[in-house]
């Protein structure tokens, strides 16, 4: 990796661009690969006789901002990374790593006298009363779930004006991390994974939860290979679509699994937006790439809305079929054409991990396609293993009640068609 000097006229970073490619890389701001694109468009603009240094074109390409660059170069600036912060009641042990939104630390609950991981959010959350309200509702709400699949919500508190949140410690590492190592997974670890996260979420959705937030970083991994969904619970700052383009920082508004549903913004959003992002993690798990690439989150949200998928198993040949078929159900654009109860998702889940193909994968195949003849709509993409994907966002209004007619129709000339076969044979025999 060559890397071109900095440019003078620039922003610098203490230890040049190769030790901030490091730093944005370690604070799960920007991935390995990202960086490396930079340093190619860097080389390219050195030859070009446009010298620009990383700092500045992270931030042009926003995937950081002026004032995270700033936390990065002079971290003792940052009053989470100085002296340990004080909570009542428990022993803070150490820092094990930090979102785009908080840092989470290990910390001894003295009562229990056990480990427990706290996330603590920075103070300007606090001055959102509509977000405070809401984090103590649903922490509370979620301490109450308990699933060996999901990192278990212990309390919500305040100190000093920080609002922080008590879980399960999880010894171990996140789907992320092993992403960003190996690239990707072999089919049935990423398959018993997928299903373990899909356990979780269908405990959660059965008792009124919706995540809205499933992607690698969320998933944490045990040294025993049991898969824990993360975040469970913990309010989201703004309306989904402002949360993925917020900071313009790429750690905290990369929408690479975000539902569209959400980028719309309509107000029910429900679970398939977590089926539909489970199926986008499982898409980057099995192939090694996000279902949709994009140098903003902008370009990202308008593929999920408009771009169709290219399938899992054009990636990675060695996929079975039935992978490829779950994941696209799980992915379709509209959300009448998921996956109709994350049960369903674990039948289909289960199936392909025996080696079978997956029954609900196709449930409801024939009723979209004969809406769509209905509709007459104009760009319906037929893809591998017969699933069926619209270009367009069709409205569903009233799909149930045409199809049902489409299939009397069908069924009623059957018949006929039929009866006059008999007739026929019968007339013969005569
Ligand atoms: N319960 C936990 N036990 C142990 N480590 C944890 C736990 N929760 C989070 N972590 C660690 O802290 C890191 C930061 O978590 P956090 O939820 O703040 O951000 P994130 O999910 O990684 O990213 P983003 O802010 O983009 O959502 C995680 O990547 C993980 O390594
Ligand atoms: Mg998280």
């Amino acid at each position: 990796m060559t890397t071109p000097p900095d440019h003078p006229g620039g922003r610098s970073f203490p230890g040049g661009d190769s030790y901030l490619g490091r730093a944005v890389v370690d604070a799960r701001l920007v991935t390995p690969e990202e960086v490396q694109a930079c340093l190619a468009k860097l080389s390219q603009l050195h030859a070009a006789g446009k010298p620009m240094g990383l700092a500045d074109l992270l931030i042009k390409a926003g995937f950081i901002t002026p004032s995270q660059l700033r936390r990065l170069a002079h971290p003792a600036e940052d009053s989470m990374a100085g002296a340990m912060p004080q909570i009542p009641g428990f022993q803070l042990l150490r820092k094990v790593g930090a979102g785009a939104m908080a840092s989470v630390f290990m910390a001894k609950q003295l009562s229990l006298d056990r480990v427990v991981a706290i996330k603590i959010l920075p103070k300007r959350l606090s001055e959102d009363q509509d977000f405070v309200a809401r984090f103590y509702k649903e922490g509370r709400a979620a301490a109450k779930l308990n699933h060996n699949n999901i990192v278990q919500a212990i309390d919500v508190g305040e100190y000093g004006g920080h609002h922080y949140f008590v879980m399960e410690y999880v010894d171990g590492w996140t789907v992320y991390d092993d992403l960003a190592k190996k690239r990707r997974y072999d089919e049935a670890q990423a398959l018993d994974i997928i299903t373990q996260i899909a356990r979780a979420l269908e405990h959660a959705h059965a008792r009124g939860f919706i995540h809205r937030d499933v992607k690698p970083k969320n998933i944490m991994m045990t040294k025993d290979g049991v898969a824990k969904l993360a975040d469970m619970g913990l309010a989201r700052q703004a309306s989904d679509a402002e949360a993925a383009t917020a900071e313009k920082g790429r750690a905290f508004g990369t929408p690479y699994y975000i539902s569209p549903e959400q980028i719309r913004g309509i107000a029910d959003v429900d679970f398939r937006a977590d089926i539909y992002s489970l199926g986008a993690t499982f898409y980057h798990m099995v192939t090694g790439r996000v279902p949709f690439e994009g140098s903003t989150p902008s370009e990202i949200m308008h593929k999920h809305l408009r771009e169709a998928l290219v399938p899992p198993d054009h990636l990675n040949p060695s996929l079975s079929a039935g992978l490829g078929e779950v994941i696209e159900r799980a992915m379709a654009k509209d959300r009448q054409r998921r996956y109709t109860s994350t049960s369903d998702l674990l039948l289909d889940l289960e199936a392909v991990s025996h080696g079978e193909a997956p029954p609900q994968a196709h449930v409801g195949y024939d009723d979209g396609l004969l809406q769509n003849l209905a509709d007459g709509a104009e760009e319906v993409a037929v893809g591998r293993g017969g699933s069926v994907q619209a270009q367009g966002l069709p409205s569903a209004a009233g799909s149930g009640g045409r199809s049902t007619t489409l299939l009397a129709i069908l069924i009623a000339e059957s018949v006929v068609i039929l009866i006059l076969l008999i007739a026929l044979i019968i007339a013969a025999s005569n």
